[in-house]
């Protein structure tokens, strides 16, 4: 499988958002990437379900949708209601992670599990046969814009052999500080997912930039 590229919604600019969907649309883009933010979990508060469902009215995209929320499991039935393809929650955020996950498949969406830049990819060694995605942050969760941290590229590599040894046939996504010059090296890692924000939306020519994160 070719990898996928995921535009990062957090990054559009929001007086115009429906132009930026289009655009997203009409690109090679394979999923949307919708970031849940509470001010709880993560020091910064992003948008909510009534604008992932309105955003799911126009979208032609499957929805990923990264939630960085406490108590995910509240909100699994809104995010499904809401159009969510795909659903990520952080380690830390649930107690009972494995119902969880659980949980998402039942409500109908693939579930996904994200860790952030300090933690082991180890800890996930008895929950990754039951995702579909694990997300590897390259940036700490919050906002857009930050440095990618260059000890992703090993963490990639130790989950690929973590995925191998427990028979997992989870996508392994990467989120944050993608831009093409570090996608050739995350794909030949084996990163099948890349999430962009601000390489994507800040450019002159967005559309050519998923085009070319596409390319490697
Ligand atoms: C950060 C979010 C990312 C963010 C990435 O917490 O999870 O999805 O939008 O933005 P860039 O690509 O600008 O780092
Ligand atoms: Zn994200």
């Amino acid at each position: 499988m070719s990898h996928l590229v995921a535009p990062s919604l957090l990054a559009a600019n929001f007086l115009k958002l429906a132009d930026d969907i289009e655009m997203v649309n009409n690109s090679d883009a394979d999923w949307f990437h919708v970031d849940v933010m509470d001010g709880h979990f993560v020091p910064n508060i992003s948008f909510g379900f009534s604008i992932i469902s309105q955003i799911n009215t126009i979208a032609k995209k499957p929805l990923d949708v990264h939630l960085m929320i406490s108590n995910p499991d509240q909100f699994i039935d809104v995010c499904k209601d809401a159009g969510a393809y795909g659903l990520t929650v952080h380690y830390e955020t649930s107690t009972h992670l494995h119902r969880t996950i659980d949980q998402i498949r039942k409500a109908g969406m693939k579930p996904g599990v994200v860790i952030n830049p300090h933690n082991p990819v180890n800890l996930l060694s008895e929950i990754v046969a039951d995702v579909d995605l694990v997300l590897l942050m390259s940036v700490n969760p919050g906002f857009g814009g930050q440095k990618f941290i260059g000890n992703t590229y090993d963490r990639i590599s130790r989950l690929k052999d973590l995925l191998l040894a427990k028979n997992s046939h989870a996508l392994i996504e990467i989120d944050g500080g993608v831009d093409t010059s570090n996608a050739r090296e995350l794909i030949k890692r084996g990163a099948d997912v890349l999430v962009a924000g601000s390489f994507v939306f800040k450019s002159i020519n967005p559309a050519q930039t998923i085009s070319d994160l596409k390319k490697y």
